[in-house]
């Protein structure tokens, strides 16, 4: 049976009605509009659908919206505008990582968690940070050098 949920995201704050079970992934994209966040596998596998929960990554394609709770979710859409990109998403654009651009938000909000907490990372670090992400289109090893270039511009 549905429930009413109250959910903060991106600092603003939503009142959305759902079944309990249904994945944070769904009410982001279907509710609220947010579609940084992808579908890719649903199972926990390959990242697309990653946000920040109180500052950590989180998969959103399992997570339950009623495990949510008071907690802060940021989406892709807060980490950097076009006038003030995030040190990532500029080092992106300079490694010209996208393909086609379906896994980004995985690496993104994965990565920005992990240079936060570590600001000089060694080459291993940064590879063993992002193993568990996954892209079709076969960009890991820009997406590390990217990563990488953005620990020097951050
Ligand atoms: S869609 Fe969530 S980890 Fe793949
Ligand atoms: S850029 Fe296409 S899946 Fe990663």
């Amino acid at each position: 049976m549905s429930e009413k949920f109250s959910l903060t995201v991106n600092g603003s704050v939503h009142s959305v009605t759902a079944d309990p079970d249904t994945p944070l992934l769904y009410v982001l994209r279907d509710d609220l509009g947010l579609n940084n966040p992808h579908f890719g596998c649903g199972l926990a596998q390959c990242g697309a659908c990653t946000v920040h929960l109180d500052g950590q990554p989180i998969r959103s394609c399992i997570t339950p919206i009623s495990t949510i709770g008071d907690g802060k979710i940021t989406t892709l859409a807060a980490l950097g505008t076009p006038e003030k990109p995030h040190p990532l998403q500029t080092a992106y654009i300079e490694e010209q990582v996208p393909q086609c651009g379906y896994c980004i938000n995985g690496w993104l909000m994965t990565a920005a968690t992990f240079l936060r907490d570590n600001k000089k990372p060694t080459d291993a670090q940064i590879k063993d940070a992002l193993v568990d992400l996954i892209c079709r289109c076969g960009t890991h090893g820009a997406a590390l050098r990217a990563v990488k270039r953005a620990t020097q511009q951050a």
